[in-house]
């Protein structure tokens, strides 16, 4: 028989605890300032003793959220695996220290009930998100994406009722203009499940929410804001300073082109990197650090392909500041 090893969390994981830990704007959640997010790294393709060791350092040190969709991966649906064979193995019993999200939106299986923001396929999803992942309820359940031809009513109906089920506890929206966001924070809080979070695009690169209004808009409205690709998927540290490593995601060639790297890019990004060394921080700590002092910011959402990297990135609680 195999024996299997038993992780047992930390006992200091929450020694940092004053530093790390911020409200999600008007709400009685508390968030850490990094989060771990299973977009990359965590898929059925992925070594899972590598996924496993990335969250153990991050509980340990007091990284409580995760942050899944219903087809991260690859294949889809295999980082909610991940993460039902994680609670499986480890987190069973501090499920009640988690704050697990997932998402439903973006192309998830076949056919015409299998994206967008259906009633039909957020009900489905929600239910296998759950089954992937071994849980009873997620804590945050977030609409992904926009659907401009779906009422945005039916939208948010389902969402509410997720709630009601039980299904999850509080609910966020990913990636929509503003103008619907608004809608979506009227109809929400009308309906007694206010919005607790919006998640958005929002980097050293990319000051769009900023730019157009919507983080002072959450702000103004007790809505936390949570920041995905907070490195610019890997740009924004050392990583592609000397080529791009073989084993980077920009050599996957999928979510993060060659072509974005122009010469211009570059030059920049060696220059931020020597100001970061030039307040003894790495561009990554940073990047993360600058981030979190934008007005609004709950948490920023990193991905990391190794303990090394989440142990860098979390450095930035204490650079910023
Ligand atoms: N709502 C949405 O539509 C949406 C969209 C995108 C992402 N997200 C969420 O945001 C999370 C984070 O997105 P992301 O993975 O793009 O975030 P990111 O933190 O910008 O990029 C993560 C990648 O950067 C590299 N990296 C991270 N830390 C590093 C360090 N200290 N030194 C060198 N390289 C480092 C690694 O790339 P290598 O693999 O090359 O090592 C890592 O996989 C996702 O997992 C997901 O939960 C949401």
């Amino acid at each position: 028989m195999e024996l299997k090893e038993i992780y047992t969390a930390d006992n200091s994981r929450y020694a940092d605890a004053e530093a790390l830990y911020q409200r999600c704007g008007r709400s009685g959640v508390m968030l850490p300032k990094v989060s771990l997010g299973f977009w990359h790294n965590f898929g059925g393709n992925d070594s899972y003793e590598r996924s496993r060791a990335i969250t153990h350092y991050a509980f340990d040190h007091g990284i409580t959220h995760f942050d899944l969709a219903n087809n991260y991966g690859p294949p889809y649906g295999s980082a909610e695996e991940t993460m039902g064979r994680l609670m499986d193995d480890d987190f069973k019993r501090y499920r009640d220290e988690l704050f697990i999200s997932t998402k439903a939106g973006y192309d998830m299986w076949p056919g015409p009930y299998g994206e967008w923001g259906s009633r039909k396929y957020l009900m489905a999803s929600i239910d296998q998100s759950l089954k992937r992942m071994h849980i009873d309820y997620v804590d945050l359940f977030y609409s992904h994406r926009f659907d401009p031809n779906t009422p945005i009513e039916e939208t948010l109906q389902a969402m509410v009722d997720i709630v009601r089920q039980g299904k999850a506890l509080y609910l966020g929206i990913s990636r929509w203009p503003l103008d619907a966001l608004k809608k979506a924070v009227d109809y929400l809080k009308a309906h007694d499940t206010p919005l607790l979070i919006f998640q958005d695009k929002l980097n050293m690169l990319d000051r769009t929410p900023q730019e157009n209004g919507t983080l002072d808009y959450c702000a103004a409205e007790g809505i936390g804001f949570i920041s995905f690709s907070p490195l610019a998927q890997g740009l924004l540290t050392d990583r592609y300073l000397n080529g791009v490593p073989a084993d980077s995601r920009m050599a996957q060639e999928r979510f993060l082109k060659h072509s974005v790297l122009t010469p211009e890019l570059l030059a920049q990004l060696q220059q931020l990197n020597q100001e970061a060394a030039d307040r003894g921080e790495t561009l990554a700590e940073m990047a993360l650090a600058w981030i979190l002092q934008q007005h609004g910011v709950t948490s920023v959402l990193v991905g990391a392909s190794s303990v090394k990297q989440l142990a860098t990135n979390m450095k930035c609680v204490h650079a910023a500041g």
